[in-house]
């Protein structure tokens, strides 16, 4: 495994633009087959993977409309995607509150890397951007999740003032996760 660069990696996070539409597809590309495929489209997991391949411009409206208006069983949120250079390298969203689903697995924040980005930094990075953002702030304490497994996720967390809580069992099969919390006002 390559070691993380500490040095700060220079991450913009911007809303969703059809202008990072060729960055995107190259992402879903190299998670083909994967099943991070869906939290990267991130429009749930029953919903076809190939919508941003179809109209694009409308795909990046739906991300943004979930601002004010949340489709059936999702809370509002805020998406960013980050941008390294002129390239979209990942996405962050913050849930503006918690329902049953979120308490439990999801939390108050989701993020993925793109796989050829991974180990440089990103994912701490964008974290610590988004803690920052208004919504994050007018948040304050937010639960933060992981698969018990996912170390790289964890560390991020952790990265953030992550303080960790518990291990829950979400199910027969399914990984347990870890749930931290980052208050902000303290
Ligand atoms: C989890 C994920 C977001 C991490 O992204 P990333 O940009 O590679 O993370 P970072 O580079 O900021 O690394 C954070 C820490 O984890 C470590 N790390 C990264 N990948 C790792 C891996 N595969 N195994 C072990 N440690 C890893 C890094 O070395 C770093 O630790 P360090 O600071 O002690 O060196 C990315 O792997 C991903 O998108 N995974 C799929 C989606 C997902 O799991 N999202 C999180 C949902 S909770």
């Amino acid at each position: 495994m390559k070691t993380c660069d500490h040095s700060p990696v220079k991450i913009t996070l911007t809303t969703p633009n059809p202008s990072f539409k060729a960055s995107f597809l190259a992402g879903l590309e190299e998670m083909q087959n994967d099943s991070d495929q869906s939290a990267w489209v991130y429009l749930g997991d029953s919903s076809p993977r190939d919508i941003p391949y179809k109209d694009f411009e409308s795909y990046v409206q739906t991300l943004l409309k979930r601002e004010n208006e949340a489709p059936v069983g999702f809370v509002k949120d805020t998406t960013y995607w980050a941008i390294l250079g002129d390239e979209m390298v990942g996405r962050i969203s913050i849930r503006h509150h918690l329902n049953d689903f979120l308490k439990k697995i999801g939390g108050h924040i989701g993020y993925i890397v793109r796989p050829s980005f991974r180990q440089k930094g990103i994912a701490t990075e964008i974290l610590r951007q988004a803690l920052q953002s208004s919504k994050a702030q007018s948040i304050g304490k937010l639960l933060l999740t992981c698969d018990e497994e996912n170390i790289a996720s964890e560390k991020s967390i952790v990265k953030n003032g992550g303080i960790f809580e518990s291990t829950v069992y979400v199910g027969e099969n399914r990984p347990r996760k870890k749930h931290f919390w980052i208050s902000l006002n303290s």
